[in-house]
């Protein structure tokens, strides 16, 4: 009896080993990775970086830990509730500039990862001008997964041809509005907007806003050098008021994917938005100038809004080893070239084959070439947080009250707030 207990017991401690010891290794093979990359496109994307990164480290069990809510309105408060009590995931989605430089690495919740441009060779391959807005006193914070052109104005062309619209080159407010009055003619809401998260159509605003100010105005606003109650930014808020008299009734019930699902549907024609749209098209497998086609945001041609989504390491990031083998994944260009066909963004690597893009990236890498690179304040690079949330508190009212003075005063109010004054 005795002895059949001490077998018995022998037997339970080896299973108890054999269990701590899997969660000790299972502990190690663990990476959190935090996103709002929950689209059909944006998580088919997010899978593709996933698939590269575990190929390359195979056995790390990945967290997948998303907040849905485009342009990350829903993930960002809950990140800053886990950073702030200590508890971060290892890695995270961000924007450059003021959100990653004023939000996360003033707060010291990233460490650097300088080295790996040394080591994996980024500082040769990637736009140091792009590197710059992820430098902090010599110091870099993060690596992009790929850069999307946010001033895209999207269209159903099936739709358009049905209606003897033809889109050129590049397109005005004017032609917008002329087109605009055809489709309402037949009945058909021209512009696809869903603004369930205000973000929508505060990007439809910062798109016309840039059309009708150009980027080195663009500049000024944000640098302080520019009044936001300027006759030329009140212009391109009566601009905006006019595209809103176009949108679909039901636009504040639908999210950014659901409006780019009713122009796939033919329930109205155009969607001016980052090309994260494009991974939506990609999805349900329509096929570049044929079943869809895009223009600048009309007066933005020439222009190119940055919205670049990157990694950092967490300070404190439970699985340091797997997420610096993360943010080397994300900087290869297997992951590269998986992940933005995808996604809609082009490659932050400017060694990719561009054989293995369609015609929309190519003209998106030509554009980011040659265009004005100019930063998305709704996507958090141009402007502080305060002000990003000033502009969304503003378009939240004009919607309904459409008053340029109002608006223009807010906005002034605003740039002031976040101390957004010229040096
Ligand atoms: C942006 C982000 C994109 C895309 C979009 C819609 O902020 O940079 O990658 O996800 O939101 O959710």
């Amino acid at each position: 009896m005795f002895k059949y207990g001490l077998k018995l017991s022998l037997v339970v401690l080896a299973l108890l080993l054999v269990i701590a010891g899997a969660a000790v290794a299972q502990d190690a093979g663990q990476l959190e990775v935090f996103s709002w990359w929950t689209s059909g496109g944006e998580a088919a994307a997010l899978d593709a970086l996933f698939q590269v990164y575990s190929e390359r480290v195979p056995g790390v069990e990945i967290i997948n830990a998303t907040v849905a809510g485009g342009g990350g309105s829903a993930a960002r408060p809950v990140l800053q509730t886990r950073l702030a009590g200590g508890t971060p995931p290892d890695t995270w989605q961000v924007h450059p500039g003021w959100e990653l430089l004023g939000q996360y690495v003033a707060a010291e919740y990233v460490s650097p990862i300088t080295d790996l441009y040394a080591s994996e060779g980024w500082n040769e391959v990637m736009p140091q001008g792009l590197i710059d807005t992820m430098t902090q006193d010599g110091e870099i914070y993060a690596v992009l997964a790929g850069v999307h052109r946010g001033n895209g104005f999207w269209y159903n062309k099936t739709l358009l041809d049905a209606n003897g619209i033809t889109i050129g080159e590049t397109m005005s407010v004017e032609e917008f509005v002329a087109a605009a009055d055809t489709l309402k003619a037949a009945g058909i809401p021209a512009l696809c907007v869903g603004d369930s998260g205000i973000w929508a159509t505060a990007q439809l605003f910062e798109n016309t806003l840039l059309g009708t100010v150009g980027p080195e105005n663009w500049m000024k606003l944000f640098a302080g050098e520019m009044a936001w109650d300027d006759d030329l930014v009140k212009q391109a808020m009566a601009a905006y008021s006019t595209m809103l008299d176009y949108q679909n009734e039901d636009h504040s019930s639908l999210s950014w994917d659901q409006a780019v699902a009713a122009l796939m549907d033919g329930k109205c024609a155009f969607n001016s938005m980052g090309d994260w749209a494009y991974g939506e098209f990609v999805k349900a497998g329509l096929v570049d100038n044929e079943d869809f086609g895009w223009v600048s945001h009309p007066g933005t041609a020439g222009s190119f809004v940055i919205v670049a989504d990157g990694f950092v390491l967490a300070n404190g990031a439970p699985h340091p080893e797997n997420t610096l083998e993360w943010l080397k994944a994300v900087g290869s260009i297997e992951a590269q070239e998986a992940f933005n066909p995808l996604k809609g963004s082009i490659p932050a690597r400017t060694d990719v084959d561009r054989e293995k893009f369609g015609p929309y990236h190519n003209w998106s890498m030509d554009s980011f070439a040659n265009d004005s690179l100019v930063a998305s304040a709704v996507h958090g690079s141009a402007a502080p947080a305060l002000f990003q949330q000033a502009l969304n508190d503003a378009v939240t009212v004009f919607v309904v009250d459409r008053d340029v003075d109002a608006f223009a005063a807010a906005l002034v109010q605003g740039a002031a707030d976040a101390g957004m004054v010229a040096n």
